[in-house]
């Protein structure tokens, strides 16, 4: 299957961590005519100061277009120069996930049939609307795989960021993970689940994923601005390691049209390590910033191309397909399509 990304991604939802503001920018007259209000209120409110901006912009659009390339070229080299410190968690077993995971997945292999209301009762139910949490994997896995990320981050190989927001963190794919660990978990264990809680959002046709991991430190990334992701569903894990603060919290679904409302009743959510919590890509969220220690999570954007075929999430339009390597933005020319955009 050949995967693409959607042309906005060159133009669209660049953030500018300085303003808190993510921009669409096509041109400096448009982003002028567009944006400069807006910067002025944030902070920007000299010649220079935006011009910092656009210089920015261009900066990260340029980062964009080799992104495909330069993945693949680090991959390569991570996969000639790196050597693994735990190379068996690179194969997932069931051994690595928590017997009441195990036990939901089952229930919702052998039930395929169920309702949400069904599967209820074995997962936590959360303040935000659908979203949930159970466990996933055992203490003693959370602990080998972000020794395997610290490991990771202390050696000489080439990194690239996950996104635009976090600076810090590892994106799974270039280490090897995706083969024989996030797409079995995926296509064997996750889409059960993903089935029943979300048919609506194509969670009974996911084709594709990307995994990442993200740190959170005082010193370096400490928080996670107000956002909607480039997935259908997102599973986020908290692996540890030890830290205060950093709460989740939601507010409402993206609306294309609608503006930000500021005063959003956001729902909190605390995040343990070895639980896993499910949520629609466009249901919008955040963390807090952590007060203190450092904590990893594992984010699993997991896309499905009959979806997204339809309606780009990150643009709301049909997509215009710009072919890429890897699972790219998950987008195909495939036929078979739900319309969620009508919804
Ligand atoms: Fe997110
Ligand atoms: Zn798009």
């Amino acid at each position: 299957m050949t995967y693409y990304v959607c042309k906005c991604f060159f133009t669209n939802n660049i953030f500018l961590k300085k303003y808190n503001m993510h921009v669409t920018y096509y041109d400096d007259e448009q982003f002028k005519r567009d944006f400069l209000q807006l910067l002025n209120k944030h902070g920007c409110d000299t010649e220079e100061k935006v011009q910092e901006a656009c210089d920015e912009i261009l900066c990260e659009v340029s980062r964009r277009r080799r992104l495909g390339e330069e993945s693949l070229r680090r991959k390569e080299m991570i996969a000639a120069q790196y050597t693994p410190r735990h190379p068996s968690i690179y194969h997932l077993k069931d051994e690595y996930l928590s017997p009441e995971f195990l036990d939901l997945v089952q229930f919702c292999k052998t039930n395929t049939s169920s309702s949400q209301e069904d599967i209820i009762g074995k997962i936590k139910v959360c303040k935000a609307d659908r979203v949930y949490t159970f466990p996933i994997f055992t203490e003693e896995f959370c602990r080998l795989f972000v020794e395997e990320m610290s490991h990771f981050e202390d050696c000489d190989c080439p990194k690239g960021r996950p996104n635009t927001m976090n600076k810090y963190g590892v994106l799974l794919n270039e280490l090897g993970f995706d083969e024989n660990f996030f797409t079995p978990l995926r296509e064997h264990y996750i889409s059960a689940i993903t089935s029943i809680l979300y048919p609506d959002w194509g969670g009974a046709s996911l084709d594709s994923h990307k995994a990442f991991v993200v740190k959170y430190k005082l010193g370096e990334d400490t928080d996670l601005n107000y956002h909607y992701d480039n997935a259908e569903i997102t599973l986020n894990v908290s692996l540890g390691k030890t830290f205060t603060g950093g709460e989740l919290y939601f507010g409402d679904m993206f609306e294309p049209q609608k503006v930000t409302n500021k005063n959003t009743n956001f729902s909190e959510i605390s995040h343990v390590p070895t639980v896993a919590l499910l949520h629609r890509g466009q249901h919008r969220h955040g963390a807090w910033p952590i007060s203190s220690g450092e904590r990893y999570n594992l984010i699993i954007w997991m896309r499905s191309s009959a979806v997204r075929n339809v309606c780009c999430p990150m643009c709301h339009n049909e997509p215009d397909l710009v072919p890429t390597v890897g699972f790219g933005d998950g987008f195909t020319k495939q036929t078979e399509t739900v319309d969620v955009c009508a919804v």
